[in-house]
């Protein structure tokens, strides 16, 4: 993993722009027409270039509007960005600010300097205060400097950005703090991406929990423990095991203890699908774009992301995350359409379609976390195409059988800017699981993504629960074939006000 990058914050502190010496200088201007602070010592020390660029129109301050000057007389910088940050005195919304965090990471990037000075004044942001500003800065800037790098590829662009500082107008205390706790869920973030980036012929289960027992090694608040095949098949799970039948690689159970609360204390757990490769097995996938499927583990890379923010973050909670993996493959060995399985629930499965697979190896995992008397459950799973035809690449889909923990997940959605919508799971959709030859089949009809959640609603009647579809939000925004990292930053902040 690259390292972390540097970042500090001062508050309140003047800067000699006739005379100190910067890399690349990002300064956050206002739309205001009076230049005030910092903005107004640049103006003064370029003889009034900032005035000329406003008479010009060419910055207005507005968000989303943004000046680069490669060379200025008056200021020691190699290049300077002026980035709009809207209002002086008029707050702004939150989806405005993260557009204002974009651009400033987008200007660090372009620059290719290793050090840059960020100025920027207090911006007002409608029910938030300065320390969640920085926190989101912090998250953006760290999670935007993150790059794939394949060992093999030649001719890769370097990533040079070491060290950021933040030169802020602000009273606020222990912004520091915050842009740390930013910085923190970033790199969980960026851990999440790196994973599941990585190609499905080294991304396997063996992979993820060798990843889990690093986590381990390296912050001792985690303890990991892996079950193979073996172990699993003593507890039950053969609806999990059932979906690795086919794979020469050995499916895995990874369960990651954080203890950072009570004995006493219940636990909240996250649970991560983590399909390294999904060919849809016999009921095999279409050939175009079937690379992406090496993404049908990005729950379970969300999972270890977390646990690793949490890691440095130590609340003082009890924290679970398990990750519940295999490679969904077609073979002699592998699971037919038709075949009957049961789960270590007791309940049985009719494998219709081998290509509903997620839901196989979570329903196992659902009934394990039982023994936890966990105070909440979340699964997180790019579960159904559906998924993305209803809410496309911005919003995760929520389910849920608790409405105050689907609340608090929606909250945690809006605070981190990491999204979710929820969907219905009324009991009038679980008819469509009905099966002629075992309790449940593993398809129903319309509606994939809530009849999805029905089926793994069966195995969690024992604690309070709620399931994330990250189908559309994992990866491939944009078009771009990249994870997202998505949903560390939500998940993140739900554990750490849960
Ligand atoms: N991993 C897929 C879901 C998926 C599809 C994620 C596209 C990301 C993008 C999942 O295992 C799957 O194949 N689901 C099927 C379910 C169907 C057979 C009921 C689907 O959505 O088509
Ligand atoms: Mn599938
Ligand atoms: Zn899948």
């Amino acid at each position: 993993m690259k390292k972390l990058l540097n970042l500090s914050i001062t508050s309140n502190k003047k800067l000699n722009f006739a005379k100190d010496k910067f890399q690349a200088l990002i300064v956050g201007v206002s739309d205001s027409k009076t230049l005030n602070g910092d903005v107004k010592n640049i103006d003064n020390a370029t003889n009034g270039l900032i005035k000329k660029l406003i008479s010009r129109e060419e910055l207005t301050g507005k968000i989303g509007n943004s000046v680069y000057l490669p060379t200025l007389n008056g200021i020691k910088a190699d290049k300077t960005y002026l980035i709009g940050t809207g209002g002086k005195n008029k707050k702004i919304s939150e989806v405005e600010f993260f557009k204002i965090c974009q651009s400033i990471s987008s200007a660090a990037l372009s620059s290719k300097n290793s050090s840059i000075k960020v100025i920027i004044p207090e911006i007002l942001v409608e029910n938030r205060d300065t320390n969640w500003t920085m926190e989101v800065l912090g998250r953006h800037l760290e999670s935007s400097s993150y790059q794939y790098f394949f060992k093999g590829k030649k001719d890769q662009p370097k990533n040079v950005l070491k060290k950021i500082e933040i030169f802020i107008e602000s009273k606020k205390s222990n912004l520091s703090r915050s842009l740390t706790k930013g910085r923190i869920v970033g790199s969980g973030t960026n851990f999440s991406k790196e994973l599941a980036n990585t190609p499905a012929n080294i991304c396997t289960p063996s992979h993820l929990a060798n990843q889990a027992r690093q986590l381990a090694r390296n912050f001792p608040t985690i303890k990991t423990k892996i079950l193979g095949e073996k172990e699993m098949k003593k507890l039950g799970m053969d609806c999990l095991l059932s979906v690795g039948n086919g794979s020469a690689q050995e499916s895995k159970f990874i369960i990651m203890n954080y203890a950072g609360g009570k004995k006493a204390d219940k636990p909240h757990i996250i649970v991560g699908k983590g399909i390294t490769f999904d060919t849809g097995g016999i009921s095999i996938k279409p050939a175009r774009a079937m690379d992406e499927m090496k993404y049908d583990m990005s729950g379970a890379a969300s999972v270890l992301g977390t646990m690793r923010a949490i890691a440095e973050l130590k609340p003082n909670k009890n924290i679970i995350g398990i990750i519940a993996s295999a490679e969904n493959m077609p073979s002699s060995t592998a699971t037919k359409p038709g075949d009957v399985v049961k789960t270590m629930s007791g309940q049985t499965v009719e494998i219709l379609n081998t290509d509903a697979e997620g839901r196989l190896v979570l329903c196992d995992a659902l009934t394990y976390v039982e023994r936890f008397k966990p105070a909440s459950v979340i699964d997180i799973a790019t579960l159904t195409g559906a998924c993305v035809v209803a809410l496309g690449n911005e919003a995760t889909g929520l389910l849920a059988n608790d409405q105050k923990l689907a609340d608090k997940i929606l909250t945690s959605g809006i605070t981190s800017g990491d999204k979710a919508w929820q969907l219905p799971l009324w009991d009038e959709y679980q008819g469509a699981l009905k099966s002629r030859y075992a309790d449940i089949a593993n398809i129903g009809g319309q509606a994939g993504t809530i009849t999805a959640a029905c089926f793994l609603s069966r195995f969690t009647d024992k604690y309070k629960w709620a399931h994330l579809d990250i189908a559309g939000t994992a990866y491939g925004i944009g078009g771009q074939k990249v994870s997202s990292g998505r949903p560390v930053p939500l998940l993140s902040e739900y554990l750490l006000s849960a």
